[in-house]
């Protein structure tokens, strides 16, 4: 081992952790935030839209802490493969329950099997959703309702039976993941935009009517631009190619932000300092930002099909 310099004072020999204690263990000595309510280790952990993305990196976390994972969506062979990943990475368990979480007897039904499996939910990251691009006037009922129904009307399904759960149990903690545009406005994205705010709102709501449990957290966090699968899936209207818009981050740091949500549970967070500057700009300088943000959108992560970036 190379010695350190000799003008450098000596420290006592401590262990790497007491050296480097993590974030959230500092906060919480300081009383800054509440102890987990996620239960003992390993919890059990249903993480929707587990196929992809932010849920499925989600997933995968949890796994590396030796969580039970409990994984959904709709595509079960995608699941199963995720559910392989999940266990050689050290979950306690991987349960796959393909669902349409549109569906809210669907729903109904994956929380039962959950609780006939494990007998309890310590935690519910719901992370499911959609996009379509296009001017409010363009996007025909069929697609501008879907994407409701997805982002929003199935995080309400989500939540009445969650927090059915988790007000018996007493105690456990729903993340319900929004978005950056839960906050601000940006064209040719309305139902998305619509249903995210509806997100936040929700969120406040389930906030507010659970303030009797003091171990029951909903917490609610909004990821800015992050480089997944949704910008190939979505629909666009005007047969544009999409992109996530440059500084995007990577959905593995999403699904840790998600993650120490359970370990430290708060009501809301970003997940990136972008998001509060967006956020400030859109609320303190509402005409630039509504001269602008279509643009730079546009320059940003959009362009027409068959040409290049
Ligand atoms: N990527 C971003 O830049 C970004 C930014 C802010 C917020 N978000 C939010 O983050 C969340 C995850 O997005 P992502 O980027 O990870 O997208 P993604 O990679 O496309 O994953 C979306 C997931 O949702 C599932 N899903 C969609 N509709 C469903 C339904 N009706 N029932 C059950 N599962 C359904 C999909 O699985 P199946 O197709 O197998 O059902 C998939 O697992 C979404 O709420 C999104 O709005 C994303």
């Amino acid at each position: 081992m190379p010695s350190l310099p000799s003008f450098l004072p000596r420290l006592p020999r401590l262990p790497l952790p007491l050296l480097l204690p993590a974030p959230a263990a500092v906060a919480r000595a300081a009383g800054l935030l509440r102890r987990s309510d996620a239960g003992p280790h390993p919890r059990v952990v249903v993480v929707t839209g587990a196929s992809s993305g932010i849920g499925r990196a989600t997933a995968l976390e949890l796994s590396r802490r030796g969580d039970h994972v409990v994984l959904v969506a709709r595509r079960e062979e995608v699941l199963d493969e995720v559910a392989e990943v999940c266990r050689d990475e050290g979950a306690a368990s991987a349960l796959v329950l393909p669902a349409d979480l549109d569906v809210d007897e669907d729903v109904a039904a994956l929380v039962d099997l959950v609780l006939e499996r494990h007998g309890r939910v310590d935690a519910l990251v719901h992370s499911a959703g959609v996009v379509a691009y296009g001017r409010a006037e363009e996007l025909d009922a069929e697609t501008f309702d879907a994407v409701v129904r997805t982002n929003l009307l199935a995080s309400a399904n989500v939540a009445r039976h969650t927090m059915r759960v988790l007000r018996r149990q007493e105690r456990g903690v729903l993340v319900l993941v929004g978005s950056l545009l839960g906050h601000v406005a940006v064209p040719d994205m309305t139902p998305y935009v619509v249903s995210k705010w509806g997100v936040r709102a929700l969120a406040r709501q389930l906030q507010i009517e659970s303030s009797d449990l003091p171990h029951v957290h909903v917490c609610h966090v909004s990821p800015g631009s992050v480089d997944t699968p949704i910008y190939d899936s979505a629909l666009d209207s005007a047969g544009m190619v999409n992109r996530p818009p440059p500084p995007s981050i990577s959905p593995e740091r999403v699904g840790r932000q998600l993650v120490a949500c359970l370990d430290a549970p708060g009501p809301r967070a970003q997940t990136g300092l972008t998001n509060y500057a967006l956020v400030a700009a859109f609320t303190l300088a509402p005409a630039v930002w509504d001269r602008a943000i279509g643009p730079a959108f546009d320059l940003l992560s959009r362009r027409p099909a068959g040409t290049q970036d």
